[in-house]
């Protein structure tokens, strides 16, 4: 079983398919992932499931790899194991699953954005320049930037969990500039198309981000490098233009009511 534990997932999925469906079953998504390098104990350190879950896990994919078998399942030592049910963040954390929530909030509005697109009117133009204004500045700019810019300095950049959200950030970027491609052609399907896509990709790049990045980072950060992150998000946010802050707040509000998006839609 050592052997497996460090070889790359993708090796391991390709030669026993089984294992991605295993893993699958605990929300872990390498079958999709498109860098798929990782080792099988760094996913079991990324993701960090309670010590049953993880041995219940590894029990299972023994059962592939070697049927029939009776495998002894090494115990992974590693601090700070989660237990069921709890995800907690430091204050730089806390602060950026703060800002996904409104981020959630136009992401939600996002299928009635286009159920209502109207490309040949003005009023219509204003809704889709609106939401992209908030993704460039507020989830891009403001956001995305505190991540590449301060956060994922602390680690390796060649970490394949960071490529996939650089790869992620990149994806969203190419989205907005087909919806505004769109929007200058009056092509209501690009628009449609590209607007689905980001609310797709946003969906899920939040949900690996508060759920897996951000808890395997404050696991991997020391006391005194919070302390750091949590200053320098605190300059970063005192740099930016506290109007057009408000601006996006009250944008997504209007978004809200006028849609009735429902809370459940943001959880
Ligand atoms: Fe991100
Ligand atoms: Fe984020």
């Amino acid at each position: 079983m050592e052997e497996y534990l460090n070889t790359p997932i993708k090796e391991i999925i390709t030669k026993f398919p089984k294992v991605g469906e295993i893993l699958e079953e605990y929300n872990i998504g390498c079958v999709p992932c498109k860098v798929g390098s990782c080792l099988l104990k760094d996913i079991m350190e990324i993701h960090n499931l309670p010590e049953n879950e993880e041995r219940e896990l590894l029990r299972r994919i023994a059962q592939v790899i070697y049927p029939g078998k009776k495998i002894e399942i090494p115990r992974i030592e590693r601090k700070n194991r989660r237990k069921a049910g709890d995800l907690t963040y430091s204050p730089p954390m806390k602060k950026l699953v703060d800002e996904h929530v409104l981020i959630k909030k136009l992401v939600a509005a996002i299928p009635k954005i286009i159920k209502n697109l109207d490309p040949e009117s003005e009023k219509g133009r204003e809704v889709i320049r609106k939401s992209v204004d908030f993704i460039r500045f507020y989830a891009d700019k403001y956001h995305h930037a505190k991540e590449e810019e301060i956060l994922f300095k602390y680690f390796d950049e060649n970490l394949d969990i960071l490529k996939v959200i650089h790869e992620d950030h990149e994806s969203a970027r190419a989205h907005v500039r087909a919806i505004l491609e769109g929007l200058d052609k009056k092509d209501k399907g690009k628009i449609a198309e590209h607007l689905m896509a980001y609310h797709e990709l946003l969906t899920e790049h939040i949900k690996k981000e508060d759920e897996i990045l951000y808890p395997w980072m404050d696991r991997n950060l020391s006391t005194a490098q919070v302390g750091e992150l949590f200053s320098k998000f605190n300059e970063a946010d005192g740099a930016t233009d506290k109007e057009v802050i408000g601006n996006c707040k009250k944008f997504v509000e209007e978004l809200e009511k006028k849609y009735k998006i429902k809370k459940e839609a943001v959880k």
